[in-house]
């Protein structure tokens, strides 16, 4: 059975072709993004509609060079998958209208995909896939997340974010050291230039025994401390203060999820969206999972930020499970906001 997914939530287009058979993991046939950080780069962050008008230049090239990349056609799909929500809603809509009406012209069922269950089933199209159950630690660019997963569509929410997301707070900080958006690519580049013991940043919420995440009060020490320096700094102390803040957020995602996974007696943890691209949390992780006996999975690094083959996956295993039977009204909403926890 072939899934077409379309992500469009916020700045990044993606279609994939994924193919389910019987009930082991789906294949991904092919994928195609388009990313609009270009664009949104010269006013500092996402602009809702520019965003939504790219999407739609975007999305039907990319969809036919799927489908020309997977050797199929139109015909082949048998579920057009969309991303539902969370996210930009005028760009949701982009994706969502696509998927239904590509559906209704093919007489095909579709299905709406919650974004982040996207993102926590993205390692499964990866060379070492997770097995439930598992802890999921979610770090996009507006979620921070502990959830426990038993099953696809089975989310428990252990802990969150109470302010900013740890996406957040890698790039407002990046903005402040004058870095370009998105800056969390950006600050972990300069940040192994520098001494991550430099500048001593508040850990929020790190002793506290929930697993809660505060990252706002981060940011007010960064610019605190820059404007203490005065200006102008030296790319020295732009280092050290970007190896600084990285390591404060790594500390606390670091311990909240062994936290998470000693509480629950689970051995795997699974990291998913767009912060868990980032090199020096990933070898922090893996060296303290190892201490504790559990193991981490991740996605493949070009599946770790938004993209359409994770909506198309979801999809696909929500289908394999009976959990989406795909609808075909012809009628769609998108949901902005949306608890991954209320899903199942
Ligand atoms: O999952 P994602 O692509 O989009 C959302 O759903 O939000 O995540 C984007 C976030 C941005 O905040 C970006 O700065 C951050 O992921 N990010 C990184 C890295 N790559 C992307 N943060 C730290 N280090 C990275 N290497
Ligand atoms: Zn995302």
């Amino acid at each position: 059975m072939k899934v077409l997914g379309i992500e469009s939530s916020c700045d990044e287009t993606g279609v994939a072709l994924v193919d389910a058979a019987g009930e082991g993991v789906p294949q991904l046939l092919a994928q195609a993004l388009h990313s609009q950080v270009d664009m949104h780069q010269a006013y500092g962050g996402v602009v809702p509609e520019l965003a939504s008008r790219d999407h739609i230049r975007r999305v039907l090239p990319l969809t036919r060079q799927v489908l020309a990349d997977a050797g199929c056609s139109l015909r082949d799909i048998d579920l057009v998958a969309y991303t539902r929500g969370p996210g930009l809603a005028g760009a949701l809509l982009v994706g969502a209208g696509v998927a239904v009406a590509l559906a209704e012209a093919l007489g095909r069922p579709t299905l709406g995909v919650h974004h982040l269950e996207g993102h926590l089933l993205s390692p499964f199209l990866s060379a070492d896939p997770p097995q439930f159950p598992f802890i999921a630690l979610l770090v996009s660019g507006g979620h921070t997340q502990l959830m426990r997963v038993d099953a696809v569509g089975c989310y428990a929410l252990l802990g969150e974010t109470i302010d900013d997301a740890a996406g957040e707070a890698f790039d407002k900080s990046a903005k402040l050291l004058g870095l370009g958006y998105p800056g969390g690519p950006a600050l972990s580049a300069l940040a192994r230039q520098g001494r991550a013991d430099a500048f001593v940043l508040p850990r929020p919420l790190l002793h506290k025994p929930n697993l809660d995440f505060s990252f706002a009060g981060l940011k007010t020490a960064v610019a605190v401390r820059l404007a203490q320096l005065g200006a102008p700094r030296s790319d020295a102390q732009r280092a050290d203060m970007a190896a600084s803040v990285q390591a404060a957020i790594i500390d606390v995602l670091c311990a909240k999820s062994l936290r998470a996974l000693q509480a629950s007696g689970l051995s795997r943890l699974v990291v998913a969206g767009g912060v868990g691209a980032n090199a020096s949390l990933r070898q922090r992780l893996d060296e303290d999972c190892r201490r504790i006996g559990a193991r981490v999975h991740y996605p493949e690094p070009a599946l770790c930020t938004d993209n359409g083959a994770m909506i198309a996956l979801a999809a696909a295993m929500r289908w394999q499970r009976g959990l989406g039977e795909g609808e075909r009204s012809g009628a769609f909403d998108v949901r902005p906001r949306w608890d991954l926890a209320q899903i199942s």
